[in-house]
């Protein structure tokens, strides 16, 4: 049986719309000035697919040049259920439709915790010839590692709690939040 989400107005706030949309913004110069204009950029769905969307217009803005750019795909990799921790197993559920042999590929993902989700990612588009692979999370959860992997870009570092919106989900609500939220299960 689908859990019900808390309520609602018990929501608290981690990081406002505004500091999100201002570290996109720098994170997009930060990836501009390390990696090439012609990305293949691979986002995980479902949680990264609000922030995978700012991200690709602030590279717009970020980039000078207008004569290249990024192309935009996705996966659908399992590994949560509906429940808060991992199962530890993933699984392509939904697989790319483009071709990433030659690529400079950027994985973008939400979160990273214990680092599986990204390990697998990473892997299976070298698995595939990608030429380089950078990682893009919007937050890291320190503390959870279980696998040795880190991402090049990083928006920010939060403490150990269950956050959700901008993206992020419990039970596949709260996805629709403007800002990044704790909620109190
Ligand atoms: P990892 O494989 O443990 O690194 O987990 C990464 C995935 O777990 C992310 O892509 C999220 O979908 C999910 N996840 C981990 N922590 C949270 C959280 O605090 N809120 C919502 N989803 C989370
Ligand atoms: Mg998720």
């Amino acid at each position: 049986m689908t859990q019900l989400p808390a309520p609602y107005d018990s929501l608290g706030v981690l990081i406002t719309t505004q500091e999100i949309a201002q570290r996109v913004t720098k994170m997009a110069e930060e990836i501009h000035q390390k990696l090439p204009p012609d990305l293949m950029i691979v986002s995980l769905l479902r949680g990264s697919f609000v922030f995978t969307s700012d991200l690709i217009r602030a590279l717009h803005l970020a980039s000078p040049s207008k004569t290249s750019g990024p192309q935009v795909d996705f996966i659908t990799v399992s590994s949560y259920g509906n429940q808060t921790t991992s199962s530890g197993t993933i699984q392509v559920v939904r697989d790319l439709t483009e071709d990433v042999e030659g690529r400079p590929v950027l994985i973008v993902d939400d979160i990273l915790e214990s680092g599986r989700t990204l390990t697998f990612a990473r892997e299976l588009v070298l698995s595939r010839k990608a030429k380089s692979v950078h990682i893009a999370v919007l937050l890291e959860k320190p503390g959870h590692r279980k696998v040795d992997i880190n991402a090049d870009f990083v928006g920010f570092v939060i403490p150990d709690k269950f956050v959700v919106g901008y993206g992020l989900d419990y039970a596949n609500y709260y996805r629709e939040l403007p800002f990044i939220g704790v909620v109190n299960l």
